[in-house]
């Protein structure tokens, strides 16, 4: 065992770090109260390569390991979730899944410029009536031979308007379950394919999120991913490393909440003393930190996993489940050792505690994650 990060991971973290304070930390505040992420910052983190971290280089990715993918992601989203769930969607559910399961055509045709930021893409599995129980699709696709037709509606989908490549899973035959699902490149602009508004959210307001509707889209056979049938577990497995995103970013949203609450505590004084000094809010201090610690090597084992080519499924479940916890609980804990300055938009840790929420939420909520962890646990 080896709890020490490489020269190299310290050099991509530092990397991170620096782009979060020096590009996101500007303009955070008023990106979440327009809800708006410019392009040129998507840009911007894509020339890093923080768009393809664990892509082949030979697909212009900058194939880096787990382990880079979540240092980046903590740093990222200790100040802006909105610009961290922009890469972890890119990364974990549309560049690994194509990475994984594509053809070599789909490859470079679609992942060559994903990994790059060229195009941006978003995963669509949710549906009105198919948010955590998955195997219930109603989107369908019908094989017409050479081509599908598409029709349904996808909700609360991260990137909806910004993308410009979709995977889309729907039902091909409803009488095999979760074995007549599959998976569909979708590209923006196909004749039937409508972008709803952006929705109007608690938190993560710069990343846009939107319905979308498809009306009889004609989508090649060439865009079906994987062979037949195999969309759900496509969908499961791309959902497992994205966990592992999703639980470094709720790391990030809390260690960075941790950070300006530490040193507030120590600005700030009240009864002739730092409040740091008051027991009530030391005792704050130090159960976040530790929790955080916790989370973060919770974090760290599901990435090892990973790398490792070991089954992640139930340590990114894990690692996702109590990393939102400690986001959620530490995050309202900062605003509360904030006091008054707490609830005002200028020091940030209301916004923390707003993006904390949807940790526990999306790419399976909390209920969710004790499913997998539970099943496991008590299968044999
Ligand atoms: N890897 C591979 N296969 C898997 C798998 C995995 N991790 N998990 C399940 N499967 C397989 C099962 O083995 C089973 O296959 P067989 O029929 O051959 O045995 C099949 O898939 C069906 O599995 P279940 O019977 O377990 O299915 P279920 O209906 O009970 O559902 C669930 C399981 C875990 C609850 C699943 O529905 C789930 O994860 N739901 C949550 C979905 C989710 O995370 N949604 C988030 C939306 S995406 C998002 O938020 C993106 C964004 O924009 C940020």
């Amino acid at each position: 065992m080896n709890f020490n990060l490489s020269e190299e991971h310290k050099m991509i973290r530092d990397a991170a770090r620096d782009f979060a304070q020096n590009e996101l930390l500007p303009g955070v505040i008023e990106r979440d109260e327009k809800q708006h992420f410019p392009d040129e910052l998507v840009k911007k983190m894509g020339d890093l390569g923080f768009l393809g971290i664990m892509v082949d280089p030979k697909y212009g990715g900058s194939g880096m390991d787990t382990i880079s993918y979540v240092l980046i992601m903590e740093e990222l989203s200790k100040i802006d979730a909105s610009a961290s769930v922009i890469v972890s969607v890119n990364n974990s559910l549309v560049c690994y899944g194509l990475e994984a399961y594509g053809t070599e055509e789909q490859k470079q045709k679609y992942l060559t410029k994903l990994a790059t930021g060229e195009f941006v893409g978003a995963f669509c599995l949710s549906e009105p009536e198919a948010g955590s129980d998955a195997t219930s699709q109603k989107t369908t696709a019908i094989d017409k031979g050479d081509h599908y037709i598409l029709n349904g509606t996808k909700n609360w989908i991260t990137n909806g308007g910004r993308a410009d490549v979709y995977l889309v899973i729907a039902q091909t035959d409803r009488d095999k379950g979760s074995h007549g699902i599959n998976v569909f490149i979708v590209e923006k602009g196909m004749e039937g394919f409508h972008i709803g508004p952006k929705e109007n959210k608690l938190g993560i307001r710069g990343s846009d999120t939107h319905t979308l509707q498809f009306n009889d889209v004609k989508v090649p056979k060439e865009n079906r991913i994987g062979d037949d049938g195999s969309g759900f577990r496509f969908a499961m497995k791309t959902l497992s490393g994205g966990r592992i995103g999703i639980a470094a970013q709720a790391l990030g949203i809390a260690s960075g909440a941790y950070e300006l609450a530490l040193k507030y505590s120590k600005e700030r004084k009240a009864f002739g003393t730092e409040i740091c000094n008051h027991q009530a809010i030391a005792f704050k201090l130090a159960d976040m930190y530790s929790d955080i610690e916790a989370a973060r090597y919770l974090v760290m084992r599901a990435a090892w996993d990973k790398d490792q080519g070991a089954n992640y499924d139930v340590s990114s479940a894990v690692a996702k489940l109590q990393a939102s916890k400690t986001a959620m609980q530490h995050t309202t804990e900062a605003v509360q050792i904030f006091g008054g300055n707490g609830f005002v938009k200028d020091y940030h840790v209301e916004r923390l505690m707003r993006d904390a929420k949807i940790t526990q939420i999306y790419e399976g909520t909390s209920e969710i994650q004790k499913i997998v962890i539970s099943r496991s646990i008590t299968k044999n």
